[in-house]
């Protein structure tokens, strides 16, 4: 088997539910407006899916339309790794339901599930199955329908979420186009800042004490705020110094989608400008694992960045998890 190539981005796709819930539709039965919601989100509207759309359905569209973009056939594809906290089934995996819904061969398919890192962490398995001559051509999807694990009575949660995937090609290098560096990071100590429930275990968990049941997502904003701004800032900084010594320019920041007052604190802190940074949040929320790579298709397909660009996905969550991927295109 050969070995060592290094990995590029062949082509992106993305697909978001047809449905647009603007921020009024909570305003109903929660104390809440579009004004607050505007101002301290950024976020206008999200997407919700139909009953026919699941988290597997999305990431077959979106897988599709990578393919498409970089001109292969499904049965040019050696793996599929798909990172979503909202699977259709436990088991089998998204990934093996994308595969039968593409035509693949019978290649390897897992999930992973890293929350909001999920897509930069399946990114770094595709890398590294390109790089080591394991396989030629990787599917690296993110796909959630976080609309059915939010809880609607919930003002401090239900109203930051959307429903959507991303997907990307990872293939052989011949050029000066490559991932570069992937940092992955976690602490599981601080699990209890965002967690999504599992039927599997009873809840509350055995020993959990006086422990509320768990039904829906549930996160501690103020926490995770913190905590967010703190490591984009860190995975900005780190990747600045990796551009000086790969002699690059970072060109644009495509982070995860959740708030806009965390991104402009992180850019504020590193004295960077708005225009170096993909924002769609405003549109779509926070689809976890969806968010960075329908993020970073919309920057390719608005010509935010093309061939030779230099960019940078920063991506943090539930785990606490945390993560970035530098890529020249
Ligand atoms: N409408 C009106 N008022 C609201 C709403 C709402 N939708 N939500 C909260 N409030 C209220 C709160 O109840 C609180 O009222 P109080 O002072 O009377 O108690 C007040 O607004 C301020 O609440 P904060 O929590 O301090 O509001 P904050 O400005 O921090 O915004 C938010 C909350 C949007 C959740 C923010 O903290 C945030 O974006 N956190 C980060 C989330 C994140 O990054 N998640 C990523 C991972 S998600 C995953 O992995 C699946």
């Amino acid at each position: 088997m050969d070995r060592q190539h290094a990995a590029r981005i062949l082509g992106t796709g993305s697909f978001v539910p047809i449905r647009v819930v603007p921020n009024e539709e909570f305003t109903d039965t929660l104390d809440t407006s579009d004004e607050w919601i505007r101002s301290r989100t950024g976020i206008r509207e999200r997407r919700y899916a139909n009953l026919g759309d699941t988290s597997a359905s999305m990431g077959t569209e979106a897988a599709r339309r990578a393919l498409r973009v970089a001109g292969l056939a499904p049965t040019d594809i050696d793996l599929i790794v798909c990172a979503t906290v909202t699977p259709d089934l436990m088991c089998p995996s998204n990934a093996c339901l994308i595969q039968a819904s593409l035509g693949c061969r019978h290649v390897p398919a897992f999930d992973v599930v890293a929350a909001c890192s999920g897509f930069v962490y399946a990114l770094s398995v595709g890398e590294q199955f390109v790089r080591s001559g394991t396989a030629r051509n990787v599917h690296v999807i993110g796909s959630e329908v976080l609309s059915r694990v939010s809880d609607f009575t919930d003002r401090n949660t239900c109203i930051l979420f959307g429903d959507g995937a991303g997907a990307v090609v990872v293939g052989r290098s011949d050029s000066t186009a490559g991932i570069h560096e992937i940092r992955l990071f976690a602490d599981g100590t601080r699990q209890e800042l965002i967690q999504v429930p599992s039927r599997v275990t009873p809840n509350p968990p055995p020993g959990a004490g006086s422990l509320p049941a768990i039904k829906f997502l549930r996160m501690s904003g103020r926490e995770v705020f913190k905590f967010a701004v703190y490591q984009l800032s860190e995975l900005v900084e780190g990747a600045l110094k990796d551009c000086e010594a790969l002699g690059r320019t970072l060109k644009l920041i495509v982070p995860h989608q959740v708030n806009i007052r965390i991104v402009d604190a992180a850019l504020e802190s590193l004295g960077m400008s708005a225009d170096r940074v993909m924002v769609n949040l405003d549109k779509y929320g926070n689809t976890s694992a969806a968010s960075v790579p329908i993020a970073f298709d919309e920057a390719i397909q608005t010509g935010r960045a093309g061939p030779g660009d230099t960019v940078l996905l920063v991506a943090f969550g539930g785990g606490l998890t945390w993560s970035s991927a530098l890529i020249t295109l």
